[in-house]
């Protein structure tokens, strides 16, 4: 089973993402996480992520769709992060078939927009462990962590969330609409705890299990 996580920019799919893989024992992969690591030497891409626009399509289905390929993971994944736009939904759901797998669970976590900007101005990361904290919500950084050695990515400052918000509505809410459709979208409300959220998508992923969605 492959399941996509989607939500608003804070809404926690990377902090969700992970606790589900872990559990379920499936591989987690963030599309995000891979773009910042392809950023380091190809300027333009940085210039994008840093002001909060989406890289093209091409680019960030080729990144997923190439690891996927190289490291032979067809089915039990977690994607965060692509698809991400109707066009990528459509070429994944083609590339998961050739494999002979699909995308089976859509959940998405909604947040507020005013949630949004409060989680990402005060995310963290640690440079060297990449543990993700928060200086406003949770979880906070242990004590023993210097918080001025602590990351803030360049896309968590107010204009480019904003900006990233703007982009969320107007081409990733049309792929959940897609995915609503496709019978395979389940909405979680992501301001509760991360244990209140985790132990509902446990649930959820749990049933879907027992319960396949023939497409
Ligand atoms: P990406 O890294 O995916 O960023 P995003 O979508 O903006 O999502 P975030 O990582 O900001 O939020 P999250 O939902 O993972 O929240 P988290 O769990 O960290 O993408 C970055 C950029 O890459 C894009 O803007 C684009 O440029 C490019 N890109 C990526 N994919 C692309 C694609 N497919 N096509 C084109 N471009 C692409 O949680 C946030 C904070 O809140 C944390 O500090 C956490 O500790 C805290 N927190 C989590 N849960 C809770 C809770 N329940 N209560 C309180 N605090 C919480
Ligand atoms: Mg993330």
């Amino acid at each position: 089973m492959n399941i996509l996580i989607l939500g608003p920019q804070g809404s926690g799919k990377g902090t969700q993402g992970k606790l589900i893989a872990q559990k379920f024992g499936f591989t987690y992969l963030s599309s995000g996480d891979m773009i910042r690591a392809m950023a380091k030497t190809h300027h333009n891409i940085e210039e994008m992520m840093d002001k909060g626009q989406l890289i093209p399509d091409e680019v960030s289905l080729e990144l997923t769709t190439d690891y996927l390929e190289t490291n032979k993971h067809f089915d039990n994944i977690v994607l965060d992060g692509t698809p991400r736009t109707t066009a990528q939904y459509h070429k994944m759901k083609e590339w998961f078939h050739t494999k002979g797998t699909s995308i089976d669970l859509g959940l998405v976590l909604t947040i507020s927009r005013e949630e949004s900007i409060k989680r990402l101005s005060g995310r963290r990361m640690d440079p060297t462990t990449g543990a993700i904290y928060n200086l406003v919500t949770s979880p906070k950084p242990p004590a023993g962590v210097d918080v001025l050695h602590l990351l803030h990515r360049d896309d968590d400052k107010p204009e480019a969330i904003n900006r990233r918000l703007d982009i969320y509505e107007s081409s990733t809410l049309p792929l959940i609409e897609e995915m609503r459709k496709d019978g395979i979208l389940v909405e979680v409300n992501g301001e509760r705890t991360i244990e209140e959220i985790q132990t509902e998508l446990v649930e959820i992923v749990k049933e879907r299990q027992l319960n396949p969605k023939s497409q």
